[in-house]
């Protein structure tokens, strides 16, 4: 079938089917036309929760369709393709708990810590967290979120994006370290782990340099997953949703330079828009899930031989949902 066919099928099946479909800014465009409803993290978790039709397809990453199924355990969640982001996978209960148990072994008491987990997490880290009396938070209320969080008095883990961890702790005064860095965690506010999304890496202080070289009014945009450095050196730092307001609310003829991941940016708009790295910033596991995933999800349902239906096991899922809900309190 060539992506013409599977788009009429994907058409038919929609209509006849009581099932909705999602996709992050990240997927594939023809995925991405398909979507009845797309957003960021935070929007895709609300919107699906709040959506009335029994099944639920999320192109996404596995994080995403965990989180849905975790709040909405009545919906049938399918992932075309349960692909996992790299930067959740950075992180087990394991290594979780690794991470605590070296806390204490600096001094600083468990009752003492607040662990903060961002979305691209496990259910499993999730749950360890809520357990601990923690949160969640995604790239567009982790500022918000951190603040409600030291309100507690106490220090705040945060894991596993320690870009994410570290550009929040500079937009608010704040210290921050990362696990293993040889500094004291008593002495930061914001005690990260040390993970990262390998694709946010590729962006360097050397390209905004370059690009402000050759248009010196170029504006900069970086997602809060770059480095430190280069939040600090960009002229708008937000998560995706933000970024496409924040570009669409600026004049036609304004070039900008976007660090994030390639679909989206180049989605954009049809000028003045530029990718702010010599390398395509691609999302290898949003990449994967092709129209034909799609098709063949659909299919299953009408075929009633359901696949890839997301499942998280009844007692992760019991703290996952209360972290989770702790984040939409806020
Ligand atoms: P957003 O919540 O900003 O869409 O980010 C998700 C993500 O995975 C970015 O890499
Ligand atoms: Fe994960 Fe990075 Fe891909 Fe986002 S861009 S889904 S953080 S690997």
């Amino acid at each position: 079938m060539t992506n013409e066919d599977y788009k009429k099928e994907i058409i038919r099946l929609k209509d006849e089917l009581d099932v909705t479909i999602v996709a992050h800014f990240y997927q594939k465009d023809e995925v991405f036309d398909m979507a009845d409803i797309s957003g960021d993290s935070l929007q895709l978790a609300q919107m699906a929760m709040d959506d009335d039709n029994p099944y639920l397809i999320f192109c996404g990453v596995g994080f995403m369709g965990e989180s849905v199924k975790i709040l909405s355990p009545e919906k049938r969640v399918l992932m075309p393709k349960i692909a996992c982001c790299a930067m959740a996978r950075m992180i087990d209960g394991e290594h979780y708990d690794t991470s605590v148990a070296i806390l204490e072994k600096s001094g600083l008491k468990k009752e003492d810590i607040l662990p903060i987990t961002y979305i691209n997490s496990s259910a499993e880290v999730k749950a360890k967290v809520g357990e601990m009396g923690g949160m969640v938070c995604t790239s567009s209320n982790a500022k918000k979120i951190i603040e409600k969080g030291l309100k507690s008095g106490k220090k705040i883990l945060f894991v596993p994006d320690k870009c994410l961890g570290q550009n929040i702790a500079i937009m608010m005064g704040l210290t921050s370290c990362v696990i293993g860095d040889g500094s004291d965690p008593k002495e930061s506010d914001i005690i990260c782990y040390n993970g990262f999304c390998s694709v946010h890496q590729l962006f360097d202080v050397e390209d905004i340099e370059f690009y402000r070289n050759k248009y010196p009014d170029i504006k900069i945009i970086s997602h809060p997953e770059c480095k430190p450095e280069v939040c600090e050196a960009s002229d708008f730092v937000g998560s995706t949703s933000q970024i496409i307001k924040y570009i669409k609310e600026l004049d036609p003829e304004q070039k900008v330079a976007v660090g994030t991941e390639f679909n989206l940016v180049n989605r954009l708009r049809e000028k003045n828009t530029y990718v702010l790295s010599s390398t395509k910033p691609e999302c290898p596991t949003m990449n994967e899930t092709t129209l034909e995933d799609l098709y063949n999800t659909l299919k299953s349902i009408e075929d009633d031989k359901i696949m890839n239906e997301v499942q998280v096991q009844p007692e992760v899922a019991k703290w996952a949902k209360i972290a989770l809900e702790r984040m939409f309190e806020i």
